[in-house]
């Protein structure tokens, strides 16, 4: 049903926490180069669907460095060129990928400072995705050069996905940096919470609130928490005067200063209407305490 067709939206759900210690008891038991079929032979810990890179990379499990080009970095807004390896190498080697529907599933990148972008897992491994380690612009030992937005620093280590087959265009591809951590979950598992099942009539606004603001805010917990979650114990509509919440998402600097939530400038006044409707809609669905 409905369900089914928001996999192809850029989702920010946040993964409750799988053990950490799991995916790492795996050894490393095949050579570097070795091939799919003895991959395969290795079985993956049950709960293998997430994995950090840090502890892959501190164990040598990232494998060989390849020079990975990228024509035009929506980050860096130039030419770049990195080392790295290729995520999907990676994923088909330390996760349950082969027990997993693409289509149906979600890719989750968790990063350092609570940003927690999605996309779908099908469309992900529909191009060439890599896990960069280093860029090679920057200086005799470091492995990261930082880039400037609206005058911060931006802060790109450990580690960056980036692509060497997709436009910056292409919006619906994430290209998280300061990552540290991905989980690969089914779609309709994690939507559990946040899908207005019983309200046809809220499903747009849920899709413009998942694309746009879940990235940062959870609702019933789900979502990243780079922002305060929106819906439990209390629902922002619960204590805020409704009338404020659309001023306030297209200018948050205009009601707090050193606001750190970013203006949010690509929505219309309808778009934002659903959103507050759907808002609205799930202070009544909260989650048991
Ligand atoms: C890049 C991350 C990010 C995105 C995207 C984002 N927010 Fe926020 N939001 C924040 C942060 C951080 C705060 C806390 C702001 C502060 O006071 O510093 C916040 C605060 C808020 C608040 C006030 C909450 C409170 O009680 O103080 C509301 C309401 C809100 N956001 C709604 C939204 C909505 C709706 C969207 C999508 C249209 C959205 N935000 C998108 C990061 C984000």
């Amino acid at each position: 049903m409905k369900i089914a067709n928001f996999y192809l939206l850029a989702l920010g759900l946040c993964l409750g926490c799988q053990s950490k210690n799991q995916q790492t008891s795996q050894t490393d038991t095949a050579t570097a180069d070795s091939s799919a079929s003895a991959v395969a032979t290795i079985p993956p810990p049950n709960d293998s669907l997430s994995l950090y890179f840090a502890d892959l990379q501190a164990q040598n499990k990232l494998g060989a460095l390849t020079a990975i080009q990228v024509a035009n970095d929506p980050v860096f807004h130039k030419a770049k060129s990195y080392q790295g390896v290729l995520m999907k190498t990676i994923l088909e080697k330390y996760t349950l990928l082969k027990n997993l529907n693409p289509q149906q599933s979600q890719i989750v990148f968790e990063c350092e400072d609570g940003y927690n972008p999605s996309m779908s897992l099908a469309l992900f491994l529909s191009k060439t995705a890599y896990l960069a380690t280093k860029d090679n612009d920057a200086p005799a030992g470091q492995d990261w050069v930082n880039p400037t937005k609206d005058g911060r620093e931006m802060k790109i280590a450990p580690f960056y996905v980036v692509y060497t087959d997709v436009a910056p265009s292409a919006t619906d591809f994430k290209w998280p940096y300061n990552l540290v951590k991905i989980s690969l979950v089914e779609t309709q598992k994690e939507f559990a919470a946040v899908y207005p099942k019983d309200d046809d009539t809220m499903v747009k606004g849920f899709g413009l609130f998942q694309h746009n603001c879940m990235t940062c805010h959870a609702l019933n917990k789900v979502g990243g928490i780079m922002g305060p979650e929106l819906n439990y114990p209390k629902n922002i509509t619960e204590y805020w005067q409704v009338s404020d919440l659309k001023p306030f998402i297209k200018n948050p600097a205009s009601y707090r200063h050193n606001c750190k939530m970013p203006a949010v400038t690509n929505l219309s006044d309808k778009d934002l209407d659903e959103i507050i409707r759907y808002l609205q809609y799930m202070a009544k669905h909260k989650i048991k305490a």
